[in-house]
């Protein structure tokens, strides 16, 4: 089994994708050891914990990047992750920790990489950019962290079309019912099987 770290700032309705594959014994070759949050107060946490899986709070807020990645190391290390998923993380990850766990660490991001991507493109900005630039299909990237901001190697991509009068939060929803909550959890399993000792 490999230990699965999934690192989080919202909601986490990407983190109950994960959550319900593994209840449905979609990814046997995985478990959820730790959710770690960057925010406090997240329902992220609640979904972790409702899952009885172990959560930490390590606030970005009020700390420095250093500080952040130092703690964020410690935290990762005493998991003992093998597999670490970022899943609507909001902070992008510093060089100590990425340079750590070479293609250990995933993220899921709401557009077809290379498109609307990089730093300042997260959550619903993605999506307002791509109906400003009047895009007819968009969709989600699973893909490898590297020391370039959404510019790892690519895992998994599937596209959703753009409908007229999305709204960027009607557009985001689309997203991540018909890719984001298939294509994580699959690349996950998929991960977890080939790498599996
Ligand atoms: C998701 O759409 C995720 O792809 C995106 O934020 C949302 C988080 O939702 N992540 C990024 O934009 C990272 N660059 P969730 O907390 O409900 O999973």
């Amino acid at each position: 089994m490999l230990k699965i770290v999934v690192l989080v700032s919202g909601g986490g309705t990407n983190l109950q994708a994960l959550l319900d594959a593994k209840a449905a014994g979609q990814i046997p070759n995985g478990e959820f050891v730790k959710v770690i949050s960057s925010k406090s107060g997240v329902f992220a946490l609640e979904r972790a914990a409702k899952a009885g899986v172990a959560t930490a709070v390590i606030e970005r807020k009020g700390k420095t990047a250093e500080e952040f990645e130092a703690a964020l190391l410690a935290e990762l290390e005493a998991s003992k992750a093998d597999l670490i998923v970022l899943a609507g993380f909001m902070t992008i990850l510093g060089e100590n920790v990425i340079a750590k766990y070479p293609e250990k660490i995933i993220n899921v991001h709401p557009a077809l990489i290379p498109s609307f991507c990089g730093k300042g493109f997260y959550g619903l900005k993605v999506h307002e950019a791509a109906l400003e630039k009047g895009v007819k299909v968009t969709g989600a990237t699973v893909h490898f962290v590297n020391e370039i901001p959404d510019g790892g190697k690519i895992i998994a991509q599937k596209a959703v079309e753009v409908q007229d009068g999305d709204t960027p939060e009607i557009l985001q929803k689309r997203v991540m019912e018909q890719a984001e909550w298939k294509i994580l959890p699959q690349a996950v399993a998929k991960l977890c099987y080939e790498r599996n000792k």
